[in-house]
C-alpha cells in the first residue's frame, strides 16, 4: 500500500493516528492489543497486508490472500459500561457500510450482528475485543477489527463463491484501498465522537439490518432455532426472534435465511 498517498488523503483528527503499518504479521487485534497494554493513545491503528491468524467472530479464524482485503484493527478507550459494548461493533458496522458506499456506491448492509453484506453475500466483518477495568465497571479498552474484501477472487472457493463477495466485483470496477481506509478512518472519528456525545447509531444500524420481518435461523452453541426476527432490543442490540413458544432474545449467534423448500 502507498502510505505517502495514503497519509496525505487521511483527514482525520486523531482516528488512525498513530497508524502502524505491517506488512505481514498474525493478526492486526493482536498487535493492537499489545499496543494498547504499553500505553499507545486511542485512535492508534494498525493496518496489515496479510494476516497468518487472522481472528473471526466466534473464534473463527479470517483469511484473505496477502494485498486484496483491507485488514485494519483500531484501538479506542470508550470507558463505556460492559453493557454497552455491542454499541461499538454498531459504530463500527455503520462506519464501514458508508465508507463502502462512499468508496464505490454498492448499497451496504449489515447482517445481524455484524457482518458487512453486498449483492446479498459477505463483503466484510467486524470484530470487536474488549478490556473491562479492573472494577469491572467500564470498558477500558476495545480492540475493534475490521476487514473488508476488496479484490479477492472467489471464483475458485467452492463453499465460498455463493457466499462471499468482494468489492472488486460488486462494483465491477478496481476499488482503492486507501480510499476505503480513509473513508472508513473518518466516519468511524465521527460516529465513535457521537456515540460518546450520548447519540448513538443504533436506529441507523437497525435500519441497514437484514431480514427484518423474514424466518430466520439463529445457530448458537447452545441450540438453534426458528422464527420471525422482529427486531433489536435498544442499547445491547440483541436481536428478538419471535418463536412458537414466544420472543427469544439473542446476544450473540449465527443468523441464517431459513427457506422453506
Ligand atoms: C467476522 O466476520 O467474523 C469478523 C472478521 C474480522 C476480521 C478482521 S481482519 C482485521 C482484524 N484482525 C483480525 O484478526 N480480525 C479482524
Amino acid at each position: 500500500m502507498d502510505l505517502i498517498a495514503l497519509a496525505s488523503q487521511l483527514r482525520t483528527r486523531w482516528m488512525a493516528h498513530p497508524l502502524v503499518y505491517v506488512p505481514r504479521l498474525t493478526s492486526t487485534q493482536t498487535l493492537t492489543a499489545r499496543l494498547a497494554e504499553s500505553g499507545w493513545p486511542e485512535g492508534t491503528t494498525a493496518l496489515a497486508e496479510e494476516q497468518t491468524a487472522g481472528r473471526g467472530r466466534l473464534g473463527r479464524s479470517w483469511w484473505t490472500p496477502p494485498g486484496q482485503a483491507l485488514l485494519c484493527s483500531i484501538l479506542l478507550r470508550p470507558a463505556i459500561p460492559p453493557r454497552q459494548a455491542q454499541q461499538l461493533t454498531m459504530v463500527a458496522a455503520v462506519a464501514a457500510a458508508e465508507a463502502i458506499e462512499a468508496t464505490c456506491d454498492t448499497p451496504t448492509a449489515i447482517k445481524w450482528p455484524n457482518d458487512l453484506y453486498v449483492q446479498g453475500r459477505k463483503v466484510g466483518g467486524i470484530l470487536t475485543e474488549t478490556r473491562l477495568s479492573i472494577r469491572g465497571d467500564v470498558l477500558e479498552q476495545a480492540v475493534v477489527g475490521i476487514g473488508i474484501n476488496v479484490a479477492v477472487d472467489f471464483s475458485s472457493q467452492p463453499e465460498l463463491q455463493h457466499t462471499a463477495i468482494s468489492l472488486h466485483a460488486a462494483a465491477g470496477r478496481e476499488v482503492s484501498r486507501i480510499a476505503l481506509f480513509t473513508h472508513l478512518a473518518e466516519r468511524l472519528e465521527r460516529r465513535y465522537e457521537e456515540l460518546l456525545a450520548g447519540r448513538s447509531c443504533q436506529d441507523i444500524w437497525s435500519s441497514r439490518l437484514l431480514w427484518i420481518g423474514e424466518e430466520v435461523k439463529v445457530i448458537t452453541p447452545e441450540e438453534t432455532v426458528v422464527g420471525i426476527a422482529v427486531g433489536v432490543e435498544e442499547t445491547t442490540g440483541a436481536l428478538l426472534v419471535r418463536t412458537s413458544d414466544g420472543i427469544k432474545t439473542f446476544q450473540a449467534g449465527d443468523v441464517v435465511l431459513h427457506r422453506q423448500h
